[in-house]
Formats: C-alpha cells, sequence, structure tokens
C-alpha cells in the first residue's frame, strides 16, 4: 500500500454529467491522507454544489479569478504551485480547446497556464465530440506539453449513445495519480546518467564523420528521469534540442569528450547509453584542411566504447546500466549478444532500418532485454518517444525500488 500523506492535489471539475463522479474519486484520496484544493468551473456548479465538493475534500473550493478573498488567503499563482500535481475530471472538449489555445480566461486554465507541474486530464465527452479531427489535435498539442491523458473508456453514455468518450472510474484515476505521487516520492536522491546523440570524428578542422542521431529518444529519457524526481546529467552530443534548465546538460562533441565527461560524472546509480557514439575515429586527423588535389582517403581507428568501459569499471560501475542496440537485422540476436558482451543490465534494442522509428524520428518502438535470463524481453509497441521513454522510466524505478 503506497503512503500519500502529505501529498496535495489541486482537483479541478469541469462542467459534465460525469463531474458527480469526482466526489468518488476525492473521497479515494482523502481515505489515504493526500490534502485537496478544488476549483470548480461555472459550468461544474451546474452539475455539483461547492457545499458537497468541501465536505469531502475538507479543503478550500476555489471558483472566481478574480475574488477578493481568496487572492488575500492564496492567489492563483500560488495555488499553482501549491499542488504537487493537478488533475481535471471530467475535463470537457471546450476545456481541452482551450487548453490546448493556452487560454487564461478563467481560474482553472489560468492556474493550469501558471503551473509548473504535472498536470492529468480526464476526458469525459460524446463519443462524437472525442472522435472529432479538433479534439484529437487538441491532445496531441497538449500531450506535447507533456500532460497526461486518462481514458476516456467505451460505455453508455448520459446522451443515450454508445461508444468512447465515458470517463474513467474514479478507481482509475486515483491509480494513475497514486502511482505518479508514490514514484515521484521514492527517487528524490537518486542519480541518473544519460549519453544522448551522434558524436563528430573530424577528419581535418572543417569536415567530420558523423551519423543521423537527432538525440531525441536520449532527451526524452532525460525529461522523464527529471520529471520522477532523479538528479539527471545529459551528456549530449552536437544536437539541436533544448532541455529544462535543472537537467545538467553537458555537451560534447567527440566520442572522447563524451567519455571523458561520462568518468568526470561518476559515481550515478542509473547510466542510460543512448548516444549513437561514432564507432571509428580518424587515426591521423589532419590539422589543416585537406585540398582537394590531394585526394582523401581515410585511416580509422577504433573508438573507445564508453558503455563497455562504465560497465566494466570495477568501483564505479552504476548499479544500473542500460545501453541501447541499435540494428538492422536480427535484432533479438545482436541484442542479447551485446547484452553480454557489453556487460549491460538491460539492453534496449531498435529497428534502425524502419524509416518511422528510431533515428531522427519522434516515434520509436523498442524492445528491452533483461540480463540473467535470455528469453526475458519486453516489447514496447510503435509510440512516441517521449512514452517510450517513460515506459523505460517505470520500469528503471520498479527496479530500482
Ligand atoms: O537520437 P535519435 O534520433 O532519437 O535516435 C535514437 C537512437 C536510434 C540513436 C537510439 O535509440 C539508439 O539506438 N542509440 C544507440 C545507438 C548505437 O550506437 O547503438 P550501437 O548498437 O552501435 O551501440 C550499442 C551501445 O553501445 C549503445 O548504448 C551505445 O551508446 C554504446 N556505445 C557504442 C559505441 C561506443 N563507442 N560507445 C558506446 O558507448
Amino acid at each position: 500500500m503506497k503512503n500519500l500523506t502529505n501529498k496535495k492535489i489541486l482537483f479541478i471539475i469541469c462542467g459534465g454529467i460525469s463531474a458527480y463522479k469526482s466526489l468518488e474519486t476525492i473521497r479515494l484520496f482523502k481515505k489515504k491522507n493526500v490534502e485537496i484544493k478544488t476549483i470548480l468551473t461555472k459550468s461544474a456548479k451546474e452539475f455539483i454544489t461547492p457545499l458537497s465538493v468541501t465536505s469531502l475534500s475538507q479543503g478550500k473550493v476555489y471558483d472566481d479569478l478574480f475574488s477578493l478573498e481568496n487572492e488575500l488567503e492564496m492567489d492563483h499563482i500560488a495555488l499553482s504551485r501549491w499542488a504537487d500535481v493537478i488533475l481535471v475530471a471530467p475535463v470537457t472538449a471546450n476545456t481541452i480547446s482551450k487548453l490546448s489555445q493556452g487560454s487564461s480566461e478563467d481560474l482553472a486554465s489560468t492556474v493550469i497556464l501558471a503551473s509548473n507541474k504535472q498536470v492529468f486530464l480526464a476526458p469525459a465527452m460524446n463519443v462524437r465530440m472525442w472522435e472529432h479531427q479538433s479534439t484529437k489535435n487538441n491532445l496531441e498539442v497538449l500531450k506535447d506539453y507533456g500532460y497526461k491523458i486518462i481514458g476516456p473508456v467505451v460505455g453508455d453514455m448520459a446522451c443515450g449513445e454508445f461508444g468512447e468518450g465515458k470517463m474513467s472510474e474514479p478507481s482509475e484515476i486515483f491509480n494513475e495519480i497514486e502511482n505518479f505521487l508514490s514514484k515521484q516520492k521514492i527517487n528524490k536522491k537518486v542519480k541518473a546518467l544519460v549519453t544522448a546523440g551522434p558524436t563528430n570524428e573530424y577528419i581535418d578542422p572543417v569536415r567530420f564523420i558523423t551519423n543521423k542521431s537527432s538525440g531525441k529518444q536520449g532527451y526524452e529519457i532525460a525529461k522523464s528521469l527529471h520529471n520522477r524526481g532523479f538528479d539527471t546529467t545529459l551528456i549530449s552530443g552536437p544536437t539541436n534540442l533544448q532541455i529544462e534548465e535543472n537537467i545538467n546538460l553537458i555537451k560534447v562533441e567527440t566520442a572522447e569528450e563524451m567519455f571523458k565527461v561520462t568518468q568526470m560524472n561518476l559515481p550515478t546509480d542509473v547510466a542510460i547509453f543512448s548516444a549513437a557514439v561514432a564507432d571509428f575515429k580518424l587515426k591521423d586527423q589532419k590539422h589543416d584542411k585537406i585540398k582537394k588535389k590531394d585526394g582523401l582517403t581515410l585511416n580509422l581507428e577504433k573508438n573507445i566504447d564508453i558503455l563497455n568501459y562504465i560497465s566494466n569499471h570495477n568501483s564505479m560501475r552504476p548499479k544500473l546500466v542500460i545501453g541501447f542496440a541499435a540494428e538492422t537485422k536480427d535484432l533479438d540476436q545482436n541484442a542479447t549478444s551485446k547484452l553480454i558482451s557489453k556487460n549491460c543490465d538491460w539492453i534496449i534494442a531498435n529497428d534502425i532500418s524502419k524509416k518511422e522509428i528510431g533515428f531522427n524520428s519522434d516515434y520509436n518502438e523498442v524492445t528491452i532485454h533483461y540480463k540473467g535470463d535470455k528469453d526475458k524481453k519486453e516489447r514496447l509497441s510503435m509510440k512516441k518517444k517521449s512514452e517510450i521513454s517513460e515506459e523505460i522510466v517505470d520500469r528503471i524505478i520498479a527496479q530500482i525500488n
């Protein structure tokens, strides 16, 4: 049983028939001693009363952006900072649309816009509204902002129709948030290191060998780790990506630099090697630009294998070493042999022969191979790299706990 004492939820209730289910959701959280403050939108008050919400939540109900009394007690910015997590349940198609536009026309949307906390949305609407392309587009925007969507589910609707659009049950909403909050607490002091992106191996001062890695997969893993409370260091080859300020980002260019910086950032508890490090470097890098007339013969030698070195380090080996395997064929076979030869705890294999996943795509599809049991593997089907990262981090948390 997870302990949620001292956790704080800002619960926003929008107008819809399923607003009545929020009372049950509040009850589940209160049983676990979660502190709850609530915002009711104008239309939510057509379905449930502030009195019933405040009686159950034993916390303040807010409803007005321009209330002097509320602003004196806790202004809307402080309210957005107060919570560990913001839950909007039910969230209507209208509010989804407003949030995707960055609207701040009422208290609920203003608080969400001002928040730096994880936002969960539990949609509820008619099946046609749910299936409408505009709702889908708006949700994609919100997912890109990092909002997590719970449900909806398929079922009979209040309007008499049947289909997807029914709000998830309170127990399901409770479980998702409970999971998130308990993980948040556990991982505060765990250190994680991620390598990402390509490396450049110079031929002469202006030319180099590199590869198509964009760094997206590694950056998303670093973000997920950071969001779950890991003390995260990201060592990145050259990319155009941005990352949150409180992730310790160290930019490098060559494999040699990546190796040095990785060593300097040990010890760490977890290390994830998603960088596409160039396997070869120039044996005799030229100090002057090579002239066309001189012709070009590349004399290559092997680069240090950073993963292999760290995973075999006696005193500094992280507790959990995770490698990636980028393969164009015999995915499982090559991944398991890298798992063993590079002494990893897990290896995450991706098929880089497919254009829609892997290198420089927003999507990936991976198989995680676990050490110790050659048949123990888990496939994560094709989804956004941000979602793949979340699932990888879920497993990391389960492992280190
Ligand atoms: O960056 P993106 O565009 O988002 O693409 C993501 C990705 C496809 C690059 C990523 O998911 C991935 O597969 N990364 C590993 C790429 C790779 O170099 O794989 P590999 O099979 O050649 O290497 C195996 C492992 O050894 C990797 O963990 C790699 O980081 C590590 N390695 C390899 C060579 C080397 N000199 N040092 C290393 O640490």
